[in-house]
């Protein structure tokens, strides 16, 4: 690979991390297209802001305001101007638990990516996992989407499957597929970079 300029990404996350932790050690292990340069959760305590400690990168907690779901407006305008401030060039939503609206999406037109633990359209939602085993699927996986306005309805840049046994558990199932999620997330966020990069230095 030539040498290039990684693109900067942000990771924001609500969960323990997992997912984050893949991408981070990722691009630390081999010279990838993107570097991460920004941890943010809408979780007080959550994994993520260990892993920031942990590779030195900047990690926040990042209080969402009053609702549930989604942002406050206002709070997702500051978010924006947190991303712009850090240069961030995309966005990887790994265990995001909130739905993101305008003020981000306009800001990142489709450079918001996140991944899922089923293979849309089906399951989306949450606990996509539990879903596939109540729904007595014999197979699932995780997808990795552009994020637009629906949930989880974005266009799917990659998918991998794997099995679901009669024995299994919601809790079995979600450790299998959060071992693909790990292969894949990486992989796809790379390809991502790499064609930004491309485009960008066609200008
Ligand atoms: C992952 O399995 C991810 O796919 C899922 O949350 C988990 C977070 O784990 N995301 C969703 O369900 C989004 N709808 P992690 O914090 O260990 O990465």
């Amino acid at each position: 690979m030539k040498q290039v300029t990684p693109l900067k990404l942000a990771i924001l996350g609500s969960g323990k991390g997992s997912n984050a932790r893949a991408l981070i050690e990722a691009s630390k292990q081999s010279k990838l297209y993107y570097e991460t340069v920004l941890l943010i959760t809408d979780i007080p305590h959550a994994g993520i802001l260990r892993l920031g400690e942990e590779f030195q990168i900047p990690a926040y907690f990042f209080s969402p305001g009053p609702f549930k779901t989604k942002f406050a407006p206002e709070r997702e305008q500051e978010l924006v101007t947190l991303l712009r401030e850090a240069k961030v060039d995309f966005i990887a939503l790994a265990g995001f638990m909130r739905v993101i609206k305008e003020p981000l999406l306009a800001a990142f037109p489709k450079r918001i990516l996140n991944i899922h633990p089923s293979l849309l359209p089906h399951f989306p939602g949450r606990e996509a996992w539990e879903q596939a085993i109540d729904a007595g699927a014999r197979e699932s996986g995780c997808t990795v989407h552009l994020v637009d306005h629906g949930i989880d309805t974005g266009e799917i840049l990659g998918q991998e499957s794997v099995p679901i046994f009669q024995n299994d558990t919601a809790n079995t199932l979600h450790l299998r597929i959060q071992e693909a999620e790990h292969r894949l997330y990486p992989c796809i966020v790379n390809t991502v970079a790499k064609t930004l990069l491309q485009k960008k230095s066609h200008y």
